[in-house]
């Protein structure tokens, strides 16, 4: 890790907007640092129909994701400025595939503010894009549940990581990186989390960076069972977890990075209602 730059002064990403096609509209106030948006619609469109695939036929298309984290990449670098589309989705689906690509983009900003070359950015994102895609194996009525989980329905969540790996086990093309991801994203540094290792060992660093951005947007995002957290909140859990539940490195990086940016992440407006209050912050509860 040591070998890994904090230095962020390099990196050019922008957050700034991106809207949705046919989901969302900007903020009807003009935000102050997105000045011109940029629509991924197409490869939201993509991420959709990459999933049903991967659900019909079990083989995940992987130029396609190729494509969609290139294009993320391109948002990123491309002098606009980008927002993440944190966005509250009513429809399991919609929040999977938006939560994928904030994961994506989060993760690629992340190595490249750690000074990793443009191919492990890459496969970054391709692992930070496909970390949940175990999740189409659970019932969707667990999924989209609005209250709080059973043990039973807890723990058939809780295979989504074992499921993932396994699914991309089976895709020929080499994507090593992204299995150990999808396996290791929910386990913490204390050896807490899930799948529960049977002998202790260090997860893999793609994981563990997976992992910091997977809970910053999981948190930053309105659930049915509790309110969207706000950036000094989550920036607040993650500080306080460190080196429990996130390498301190790493989440010492992800701080810095988005304190930097602070001001130019924007949030998209969230037109639901709310459901019932948040709860108490509790890891099991972030809904990750
Ligand atoms: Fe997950
Ligand atoms: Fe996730």
């Amino acid at each position: 890790m040591t070998k890994w730059s904090s230095d962020g002064s390099r990196s050019s990403i922008r957050f700034g907007a991106v809207g949705l096609k046919g989901e969302t509209e900007l903020a009807s106030e003009p935000l102050p640092t997105a000045t011109i948006s940029f629509s991924l619609g197409e490869e939201v469109d993509t991420l959709r129909w990459l999933q049903r695939e991967v659900q019909t036929t079990g083989a995940v298309p992987l130029t396609e994701a190729e494509a969609v984290v290139r294009s993320l990449a391109v948002a990123m670098h491309g002098g606009r400025q980008v927002m993440l589309p944190l966005l509250q989705l009513k429809e399991f689906d919609q929040y999977t595939t938006t939560h994928s690509m904030n994961v994506a983009v989060l993760s690629m900003a992340l190595a490249e503010f750690l000074g990793l070359s443009g191919t492990d950015v890459r496969t970054f994102g391709i692992a930070g894009l496909l970390h949940d895609i175990g999740k189409i194996k659970i019932p969707l009525e667990v999924l989209t549940k609005p209250g709080r989980l059973t043990d039973e329905e807890r723990a058939l969540m809780n295979q989504h990581p074992v499921a993932g790996a396994r699914m991309l086990l089976d895709v020929e093309e080499d994507l090593d990186l992204a299995v150990l991801v999808a396996y290791e994203h929910h386990i913490m540094i204390n050896g807490g989390g899930y799948p529960v290792l049977r002998y202790a060992r260090d997860c893999h660093p793609a994981s563990k960076l997976v992992h910091v951005c997977d809970v910053y947007d999981a948190l930053r995002t309105r659930r049915p069972y509790r309110e969207a957290w706000s950036f000094e909140k989550t920036l607040g859990y993650l500080q306080e977890r460190s080196g429990l539940e996130f390498d301190p490195e790493l989440c010492g990086a992800f701080v810095r990075m988005m304190k930097q940016w602070e001001g130019q992440v924007a949030v998209l407006p969230d037109e639901r209602t709310p459901v019932g209050p948040p709860p108490a912050a509790k890891p099991e509860q972030t809904g990750v």
